[in-house]
């Protein structure tokens, strides 16, 4: 039998975790074959994707942040990241829900690795509330992105994006919850065409 080698991908979360789950369970039902998540690293204790790691038995790695503070020690704590990093030795780099803009010192180590999904069909809307900023501008769709992370913040190459209709009487909430569905295929999605880079052609025949 022929053995696939997986790639190793490690995320990085702030937060819930919903798109962290949804890579953890396309991890789980083989429909991600080629990837092995190795490694959750969060900066937020109280973080929900703590859980999600422990439930799918993925290592979680808790560096807590302190970014709520003035003059946090940024520099000591991306030295914390860049060293659970480097001993995780990651083939890619999810960013999902990670709520901190990642500095040169990490960025320029993993050039073309590191992934982020962004809730608006970028350039549009970067930064926070993408969903409320989409409203607020009466757009008749947005959408997610999955997108290279650069040192600029939400403005790396594009290598997925997927609309959303946003329907009359959508509050940022409404919105929020059915993009957050979209965003949940579209990360897996990203994450197919990077390890399984033929599988486009048979299963998405309308992708260029
Ligand atoms: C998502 O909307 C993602 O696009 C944005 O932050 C949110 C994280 O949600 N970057 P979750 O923690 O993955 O549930």
């Amino acid at each position: 039998m022929e053995t696939l080698s997986k790639a190793k991908v490690v995320v990085l979360a702030s937060g819930r975790g919903s798109n962290f789950e949804a890579l953890a369970k396309a991890v789980s039902s083989h429909e991600l074959s080629r990837v092995a998540l190795t490694g959750l690293i969060c900066n937020v204790p109280q973080a929900g994707a703590l859980a999600v790691a422990a439930r799918y038995h993925i290592p979680s790695f808790l560096i807590p942040s302190a970014h709520h503070e003035k003059n946090w020690d940024r520099a000591g704590y991306e030295a914390a990241l860049l060293a659970q990093l480097q001993t995780l030795a990651p083939d890619w780099i999810c960013l999902a829900g990670y709520l901190l803009l990642l500095g040169p010192s990490i960025v320029r180590q993993y050039p073309q690795k590191i992934l982020n999904i962004h809730p608006s069909l970028l350039p549009k809307y970067p930064g926070l509330k993408a969903q409320r900023q989409a409203l607020a501008a009466q757009e008749q769709e947005t959408g997610c992105t999955v997108h290279w992370v650069t040192e600029e913040l939400d403005e790396g190459p594009i290598l997925l994006q997927k609309k959303l209709s946003i329907l009359p009487g959508d509050t940022e909430h409404s919105l929020s919850e059915r993009l957050l569905t979209v965003e949940h295929q579209t990360y897996v999605e990203a994450l197919r065409l990077l390890t399984e880079p033929t599988s486009h052609l048979k299963n998405h025949p309308q992708q260029k």
